[in-house]
């Protein structure tokens, strides 16, 4: 084995300090100073160099630390890479799209294969192997960190503790779940006991990783089946398929049945099937996932927002019961929406008390003739809101008054109408009304938003009918306007000083925020994660969001034009996000924000110096090879801005087939102009 060189000893060491003295900022300060990316690549090469030099190895290196804390309490980890959730399809047609989706993406002639396997119904936990051994086990968590439970997943029978054969580093990620037949037995010794009954086996296996005490996870009939891998040193297996092979060799058990389906007759026979054996599985699942098989094509098809773009979970069908309404109720949402609400005589449906269903809007009560005292049907759907499915109209023995939906909000009295041809009717009352300011209060400390701890939908209620909070920019002068108060938070019912000082501390955490969490937080109407993250890709910093969005006002400019030349917001999207900032409230408001908190600017993962770094292209025409989405994707990773229209500023224009307008502007302009073929060549 060659010995490493002197310059190899520096730079292991410089890695190491580094690697610590980023930890401890991350986990003791909750203040890194670096991207995870940036994190994350100093790992790498400092874990490619110890493969190479295992002497370089000591007992304080920081590959050796992982895990060897003890579990006092749940430490939080951060991922190495995100664990995903999945976008999910209820009909053969949601799958159907599915398969279009991909198919279009990756510019095939039919779908490609996928490999359906078994939806558990448990927990997710990732495994993390170094050199072969168990050294951390983490739950899900957010997606970004979850929490340390290895020692009590190290008493999980199923999980290996060492394997052989396993790259440096290995991530294997999976379900730790319960058997129908262990859950009856625990829920029996629990009520012997006189201890807590798990309402399914979901709970009870929940409930028994998060055990302070391992010895009593070990006593729990805990399994796990594998079916992903995270972060891994070497290449796998090159599908999914393949890759169940290999964790089955490295001794993870496999759900059955799985197996590889070529097209959608397929796909609905093995949902079909499973869903016959369902009730026989010994264990619990909650649908089935398709997840394209090659694994090359998963790359290329990447993640939007937390799911994978190359897999689907396909849930099973709802389950329904019988029960009458009794009353119908109004709910003010975030963005005034007022949405009807049935209140239920409480019914079990599937293992679960539902009292209250949603009923969308007016137009949906009139279409269902939903009036109170009427017996309906509800269903639930996994963790979707229950909904009234029909009225059992020959059950409406004697006269029902029709139900008349109220042209006035029910909080602030304001008036409630209806624009256009939209199917809900909203109140008027903007920031008046208490309801639309609680909401978006709610909304703006919520997990995807400044995920402030601590305060939650309760606290946000209390406070803002105390007075205390009113604008989101309040939360952050909590703690001044406290020191002056003469009922301080610590003197209030049920707080006291440590829990008021918690609280101040978790709102100091969130003085710096992300652009894409920060523009979330707004709580603009349409405006999701997926798409407060694509602005903050396009305009980069606050800044130039709001000049930007202020300019946009203007349906001629080109800021309007950059703004609805990003995909997937339309005109009405536009809109929205245009009257916010032409609300004067609003500007206010943000103007108070970024007076109390930094707003940082978007980082992208982009590769530095490639042929793209900092140059616009624009596409126009449609391309053969590979998608629209697909092609900016690329651009944008390495380094380039798509823009929507061609300007001076313009360096390339991808000119596909059929290109119109834009082609001929870039001819005028004098920008470059690329052909397909020499698209691909520049950015193989
Ligand atoms: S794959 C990147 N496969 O379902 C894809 N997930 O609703 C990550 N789950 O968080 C997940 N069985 O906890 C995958 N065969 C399976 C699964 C599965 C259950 C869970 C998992 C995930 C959740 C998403």
């Amino acid at each position: 084995m060659t010995k490493p060189s002197a310059d190899i000893i520096t730079r292991h060491k410089k890695l190491a300090e580094k690697i610590h003295y980023h930890d401890e900022l991350y986990h003791g300060q909750d203040a890194p100073e670096i991207s995870d990316a940036d994190y994350d690549s100093l790992r790498r090469e400092f874990e490619l160099l110890e493969s190479q030099f295992p002497e370089l190895k000591t007992s304080s290196s920081p590959s050796a630390k992982v895990g060897a804390k003890p579990a006092a309490g749940f430490r939080t980890v951060k991922h190495s890479l995100p664990m995903l959730s999945l976008a999910n399809g209820f009909s053969q047609e949601d799958i159907e799209d599915f398969l279009t989706r991909v198919q279009k993406f990756l510019s095939l002639n039919a779908p490609p294969a996928c490999l359906a396997e078994l939806k558990i119904d448990g927990l997710s936990c990732s495994l993390r192997y170094e050199d072969g051994v168990l050294v951390q086990a983490t739950t899900r968590g957010d997606g970004e960190e979850g929490e340390d439970i290895t020692a009590n997943v190290k008493t999980i029978s199923d999980i290996p503790h060492s394997i052989s054969n396993a790259p440096k580093i290995l991530e294997v990620r999976g379900e730790i779940y319960m058997r129908r037949d262990d859950f009856l037995e625990l829920n029996k010794r629990q009520d012997a006991q006189k201890q807590k009954i798990f309402a399914n086996p979901r709970n009870a296996a929940a409930g028994s990783v998060r055990q302070l005490d391992q010895h009593v996870t070990a006593a729990r009939p805990l399994k796990f089946f594998g079916y992903a891998v995270g972060f891994c040193s070497a290449a796998l297996a090159d599908s999914q398929e393949a890759l169940r092979a290999r964790l089955k060799d490295f001794g993870f058990p496999q759900a059955q049945p799985a197996c590889v389906v070529e097209d959608i007759h397929a796909i609905m026979e093995y949902y079909q099937d499973v869903m016959a054996q369902r009730a026989e599985l010994p264990f619990d699942i909650d649908g089935v996932v398709y997840k394209v098989n090659r694994f090359d094509y998963q790359e290329r098809l990447g993640f939007v927002a937390r799911a994978p773009r190359w897999a689907i979970a396909h849930k099973f069908p709802a389950e329904r019961a019988i029960t009458t309404i009794e009353n119908i109720t109004i709910q003010v949402g975030r963005t005034g929406a007022l949405t009807p609400v049935a209140e239920l005589a409480p019914v079990n449906v599937g293992g679960v008390m539902v009292a209250r269903a949603t009923l969308h809007n007016e137009d949906e009560i009139a279409r269902k003739d939903i009036r109170i005292g009427d017996v309906v049907v509800v269903q639930r759907a996994g963790d979707v809101i229950p909904q009234v499915v029909e009225v059992l109209k020959d059950k409406r023995t004697h006269h029902l008054e029709v139900f008349q939906f109220p042209s006035f909000c029910p909080v602030c009295g304001s008036h409630a109408v209806r624009e256009g041809d939209d199917v809900v009717r909203r109140c008027t009352g903007g920031l008046i009304c208490a309801a639309q300011a609680v909401e978006r209060l709610k909304h703006f400390v919520s997990r995807n938003g400044f995920d402030i701890e601590g305060m939650g939908a309760k606290i946000i209620e209390e406070f803002y009918q105390d007075g205390l909070i009113k604008t989101p920019a309040d939360i952050f002068d909590l703690e001044e306007a406290d020191k002056k108060s003469l009922t301080p938070l610590r003197a209030r019912e049920g707080w006291g000083a440590q829990s008021a000082r918690n609280l101040f501390e978790s709102i100091d955490a969130r003085r710096v925020i992300a652009l894409d969490r920060f523009i979330y937080a707004l709580g603009i109407r349409q405006i999701g994660e997926a798409t407060a993250r694509k602005l903050a890709q396009v305009y980069v910093s606050f800044d130039q969001w709001r000049d930007h969005m202020c300019a946009a006002a203007d349906v001629n400019s080109e800021a309007f034009a950059r703004l609805t030349g990003i995909e997937d917001i339309g005109p009405s999207v536009a809109r929205d996000i245009i009257e916010f900032f032409a609300e004067p409230q609003n500007m206010h408001l943000c103007e108070a924000l970024v007076e109390r908190i930094r707003v940082e600017d978007y980082v992208r993962v982009v590769i530095q110096n490639t042929p793209l770094t900092d140059k616009t292209v624009v596409f126009t025409g449609s391309l053969e090879k590979m998608s629209r989405a697909e092609a900016k994707a690329k651009a944008e990773m390495m380094g380039a801005k798509v823009a929507g229209s061609v300007s001076k500023n313009t360096d390339y224009v991808i000119a596909g087939a059929d290109s119109g307008s834009k082609l001929k502007k870039a001819q005028e302009l004098g920008v470059e102009i690329l052909d397909e073929d020499a698209w691909l060549a520049l950015t193989q």
